[in-house]
């Protein structure tokens, strides 16, 4: 199982480096930083789509899954990708979006036709009701109703994103056969496993009823998660995938993305003797200052730890998770829960701290490892993203909320801060494109760069490159036992990991202001210890009690 000692790095292509000046990253762009990334100590790289698409939902709406999408590259691209890949002893892990296709995919262009042909069925297709949709389910995501009608039937379709991402039936045999024919044949090809887009939502509530209306609830449309999302029906289907497809292949990750889980539905998607995947993707962490509609909540220290030190405990023995701050669908970790500013290199060696010293395999996303910052763009024309737009639409030009909260709220979630251009050196376009970036690169590319970040010895790609050393060589932090200390502290995160007698505790301060904490009660007089790694310089030689600088991070092992 590699998956567990791996650090996966993802990669969203459109952003990642172009190789042939149209603007656009691609898989050679990808092939030529393949050396960078081994050196940076990356085992897997998680692809985001590369087939040909529409691009609604930046390739999340796929067109035909058995070829690339030219603005990426070509079939000659990804096979040299998987050989350049294998001869540095790296996976390539791909995207399976098989709850949805785009709606120019064959298949519904063909559904959409007739009520008799036979790809009808590929699809949720249903009659309206009293005039009306067939129900009153919520897109979640993108706001408006989950159905689209279309006049050459006269019913309408299903699509929990947005109406050019239709979803497939998942109660036709045929569909679930034509899945596991497109798994075949990129196992065939050497790719070592799937990330799979929404996997948790696959199955619907038989009859797909109402969600029922509290009394004096106005919204046409109403939240409807539970109709849809880790609906019990779901391990039907992955169990079948597994037997049809997985087990028949050795080594082969299936990495499901499983929003709103309980950890008890995660054992269900991932535990060893359920037959179904290897790993999942869960979001409490990331959903705690996130509300409806992308509204940014405050964001809460305490709550944060609490989430991810509520997975640590609940994973003991049973689970392994993965772990991460930040995604193409997330704004920059640093931003986030960090200081992107004065404390920029410092919060984002903290977080790197606690990335890579959690139990779970580590996720990176791209630029992370620089510390690249979210962007403010003024006009909303340069924002890319489909979920943006949607916001801008229905809270400020349809909603009437005031532009500066909409735009407020945009600069500090747009999944486009995420998606800006790969900071590579301080030429133009931050060394991305010689030719025009389908998105504009942050202005601060001048000062925050890979070849800047190499170049100097205190960077945070350094400590990254360090901390990844120390992780890969420290069976405790891999598989030791997590427990937290200070518990109710809003701004220390701190804890144990312990395996077989040996300790390494980590301590960071989540907070820009200096802090005093005292050890005494949680490490004995008599006990060895050794300073493994910090992001400041540490003089203390005893550590019962010491003075954290703002954002301060240190990792010592006991027993040595
Ligand atoms: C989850 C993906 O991460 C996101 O980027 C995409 O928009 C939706 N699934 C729909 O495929």
């Amino acid at each position: 199982m590699w998956w567990k000692n791996s650090i996966i790095y993802e990669i969203f292509p459109r952003s990642f480096k172009d190789s042939n000046g149209d603007g656009i990253g691609d898989i050679q762009g990808i092939i030529s930083k393949l050396d960078y990334l081994k050196d940076l100590g990356v085992d897997a790289i998680w692809l985001c789509p590369v087939y040909p698409s529409p691009n609604n939902d930046s390739g999340y709406d796929v067109s035909d899954y058995y070829d690339i999408w030219d603005e990426l590259g070509t079939m000659e691209d990804i096979e040299k990708l998987i050989v350049e890949m294998h001869k540095r002893d790296m996976k390539l892990i791909m995207e399976l979006v098989a709850n949805h296709t785009s709606d120019e995919h064959e298949w519904f262009i063909e559904s959409r036709k007739s009520k008799d042909n036979p790809y009808r069925d590929y699809y949720i297709w249903r009659p309206g009701k009293d005039g009306k949709e067939p129900n009153n389910w919520l897109s979640a995501k993108l706001g408006g109703s989950v159905w689209t009608y279309d006049d050459n039937t006269d019913e309408y379709y299903l699509h929990l994103y947005s109406s050019k991402q239709p979803d497939l039936n998942w109660e036709n045999l045929k569909v679930r056969q034509e899945v596991y024919n497109i798994m075949r044949f990129w196992f065939d090809k050497g790719v070592d496993g799937f990330r799979m887009d929404v996997i948790n939502k696959i199955a619907k509530a038989p009859g797909l009823p109402d969600v029922e209306r509290k009394e004096g609830d106005k919204r046409k449309y109403l939240p409807c998660e539970e109709y849809y999302e880790n609906y019990p029906k779901v391990h039907d289907y992955l169990k079948e995938m597994n037997r049809e497809v997985l087990s028949k292949y050795e080594n082969k990750l299936a990495m499901g993305q499983t929003s709103g889980v309980t950890p008890e539905q995660a054992y269900l998607y991932t535990g060893e003797d359920r037959g179904e995947l290897n790993l999942f993707l869960q979001f409490e962490h990331i959903d705690i200052d996130r509300g409806s509609n992308n509204k940014k909540l405050p964001f809460n220290a305490l709550e944060f730890k609490k989430s991810l030190a509520k997975w640590q405990t609940a994973m003991d023995g049973k689970l392994w998770n993965t772990l991460f701050f930040g995604s193409h669908d997330t704004s920059r970790p640093v931003s986030h829960y960090g200081n992107d500013k004065k404390y920029r290199v410092e919060s984002a060696k903290m977080l790197a701290t606690i990335l890579f010293t959690l139990k779970g395999t580590p996720i990176i996303y791209q630029g992370e490892e620089i510390g690249m910052t979210n962007v403010r763009f003024e006009s909303i024309e340069d924002y890319r993203d489909i979920r943006t737009h949607n916001v801008y639409r229905e809270r400020y030009l349809e909603g009437g909320e005031k532009l500066e909260d909409v735009m407020q709220d945009i600069w500090e979630l747009s999944r486009d801060n995420a998606r800006t251009p790969m900071q590579w050196d301080d030429s133009e376009n931050a060394g991305f494109t010689k030719g025009k970036p389908w998105i504009k690169p942050n202005p601060n590319y001048k000062e925050i760069n890979v070849q800047k970040s190499l170049d100097d010895s205190n960077s945070i790609l350094h400590y990254y490159k360090e901390i990844i050393k120390l992780r890969k060589s420290n069976e405790v932090l891999l598989y030791g036992d997590f427990r937290l200390i200070f518990e109710d502290d809003p701004n220390i995160f701190a804890y144990f990991r312990e395996l077989n007698k040996k300790k390494v505790l980590v301590i960071t301060n989540f907070s820009d202001k200096d802090i005093e904490i005292n050890l005494s009660r949680e490490i004995r007089k008599i006990d060895n210890f050794k300073l493994l790694i910090s992001n400041y310089e540490v003089n203390e030689a005893n550590i019962e009690s010491i003075k954290l600088k703002p954002f301060e991070a240190r990792v010592y092992e006991f027993g040595v």
